[in-house]
């Protein structure tokens, strides 16, 4: 299973970043929005400990995925693919890399303007961003960390629907090769 791309699919080590950092947000986005629903408990003391560890996973995960973005070579589009459509997935893409960065980023300066622990899954504590509370920028920071999230969702929407689009409309293998990686050539393509 070759670990980098072709120019007909996704190495594995793209594959397996895109998937697991997709599913972690899938998490995180349940758990954020039932955790804020919770009353206040020991449980939602854990709960948000989880989310804010997870976080901080996805963080670490998208900066990595980012750096081995230079050595990985991007499939080439499926043959016809107009101008726009090309632009358009790059542009879609780019702001997809920027909101999975910034909204960890925005949940971990609002933990920090509000002076409140970050522990990783137990084992270590990570530091302030703002070096203690910070009541002016704690709220300005919570609703970005919201307002993100709701972009990010909205994107989503048109990114999956982009990838079943050419799945089950155009018949390429757009979906397959962040799915199974590169496949050998079939008889037609
Ligand atoms: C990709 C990563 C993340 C996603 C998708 C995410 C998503 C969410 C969502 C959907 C909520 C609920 C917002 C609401 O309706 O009020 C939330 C709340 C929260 N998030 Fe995140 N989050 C992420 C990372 C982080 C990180 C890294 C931290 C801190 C280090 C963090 C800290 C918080 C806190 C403290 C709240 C509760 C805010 C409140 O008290 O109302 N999040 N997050
Ligand atoms: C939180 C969820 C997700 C995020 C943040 C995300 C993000 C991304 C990003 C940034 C890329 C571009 C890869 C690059 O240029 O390096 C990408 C590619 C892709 N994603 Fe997602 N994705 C998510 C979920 C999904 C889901 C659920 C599907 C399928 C139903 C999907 C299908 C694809 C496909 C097919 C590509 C490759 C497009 C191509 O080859 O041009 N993604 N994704």
């Amino acid at each position: 299973m070759p670990l980098r791309g072709t120019e007909r699919g996704w190495g594995a080590l793209v594959r397996a970043f895109h998937w697991l950092i997709a599913v972690l947000i899938l998490a995180q986005g349940i758990i954020g929005l039932t955790m804020v629903q919770m009353g206040l408990t020991p449980a939602k003391v854990r709960v948000f400990a989880l989310h804010k560890s997870i976080g901080m996973t996805i963080l670490a995960l998208v900066l990595l995925r980012i750096a081995w973005r230079p050595p990985e070579r991007r499939p080439l589009d499926p043959p016809d693919t107009p101008r726009w459509q090309r632009r358009a997935a790059r542009a879609a893409h780019l702001a997809l890399y920027l909101l999975i960065l910034a909204i960890p980023l925005s949940g971990w300066w609002f933990n920090s303007a509000a002076n409140a622990p970050l522990v990783w899954f137990g084992w270590f504590d990570l530091p302030s961003l703002t070096g203690g509370l910070d009541p002016v920028w704690k709220p300005r920071a919570l609703l970005l960390h919201q307002t993100l999230f709701w972009i990010l969702v909205a994107l989503l929407v048109v990114h999956v629907g982009a990838a079943l689009w050419h799945h089950f409309r155009q018949h390429d293998d757009v979906l397959l090769r962040m799915v199974v990686g590169p496949r050998k050539k079939s008889g037609g393509a």
